[in-house]
């Protein structure tokens, strides 16, 4: 439930953030409406990851201010679970017999609580969520035993299960082959259809622009936004900036502006 109504679901104002000495975020400025499909691109190392991090509080930033659903990211308490979050590197000890369903009701501890049990509605939301992702027919297989394609549609399941309003994903298609990265990217775009709203964080600028209609490229300093053909066609763009930094803005009023401090490496 929405609390009051709000024209941005994340909000991020001026927010800078070092490791010690390496500037990684500064001075960012980020807006994502309800509803938005948005990609955040840019090759390793250009604070996607800790970005995301911050919107979620698992970072808190030097300077500046988060607010996600209106609120501190860290004042989240019941409302983590409107957040569904597909990180970056999943470890996954494959030794352990992990079935499919079991890892996606993990989605559900959000809910749950890490000390109580899974109700019938829990198990009854995972299933629901494997099914959306089309893995209901794996459900009782290993996680050993799945493909990467098919391990990572476990990992959106889980993510689901918990029934999220918006949804990160960061480098979800990392090592799988570009047939199942795009039918990936088609379920994303289907749940966004539906009004899901989605952070897509990637560095495959071609493959994420052809499923988002906005976008904005930018490093040290806003590079530019608007649809992916002008911003990605400029070859100003390119030559400047070489999208080393890259937001993607699927909506009616793309408003971010993502600055990197790279002093050090200049
Ligand atoms: N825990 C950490 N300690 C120190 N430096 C870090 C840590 N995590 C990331 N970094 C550095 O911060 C920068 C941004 O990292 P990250 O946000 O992971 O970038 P991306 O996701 O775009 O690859 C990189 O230079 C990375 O080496
Ligand atoms: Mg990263």
């Amino acid at each position: 439930m929405v609390k009051k109504t709000e024209d941005y679901i994340i909000e991020m104002e001026n927010v800078s953030f070092s490791f010690g000495n390496l500037p990684v975020l500064d001075r960012v400025f980020f807006q994502v409406r309800r509803g938005e499909f948005l990609g955040l691109l840019g090759p390793n190392g250009s604070g996607k990851t800790t970005l995301i991090k911050c919107i979620l509080g698992l970072v808190r930033p030097d300077e500046g201010t988060v607010r996600i659903f209106g609120k501190a990211p860290w004042d989240l308490n019941d409302d983590r679970h409107r957040i569904g979050y597909v990180p970056q590197l999943i470890s996954v000890d494959l030794t352990f017999p992990l079935r499919a369903k079991e890892a996606v009701l993990m989605g559900r501890y959000a809910r749950i609580g890490m000390l109580r049990r899974p109700k019938g509605s829990d198990r009854e939301a995972a299933r629901i969520a494997m099914e959306r992702v089309g893995i209901a027919d794996l459900a009782d297989r290993p996680l050993a035993r799945l493909s990467g394609g098919q391990r990572q549609r476990v990992f959106l399941a889980r993510a689901l299960a918990n029934e999220p309003e918006i949804l990160f994903l960061d480098e979800p298609t990392t090592s799988v082959d570009p047939t199942t990265t795009e039918s990936f990217y088609e379920l994303l775009g289907g749940l966004h259809r539906e009004g899901m709203t989605i952070i897509l964080v990637s560095h495959d600028v071609g493959v994420v622009a052809s499923h988002v209609d906005g976008v904005a490229c930018l490093n040290r300093g806003l590079v530019g936004h608007g649809r992916p053909e002008e911003v990605l066609g400029s070859e100003e763009m390119a030559r400047m900036y070489g999208c080393d930094a890259v937001v993607f803005h699927h909506g009616r009023l793309p408003h971010i502006v993502v600055k990197r401090n790279d002093h050090g490496d200049s």
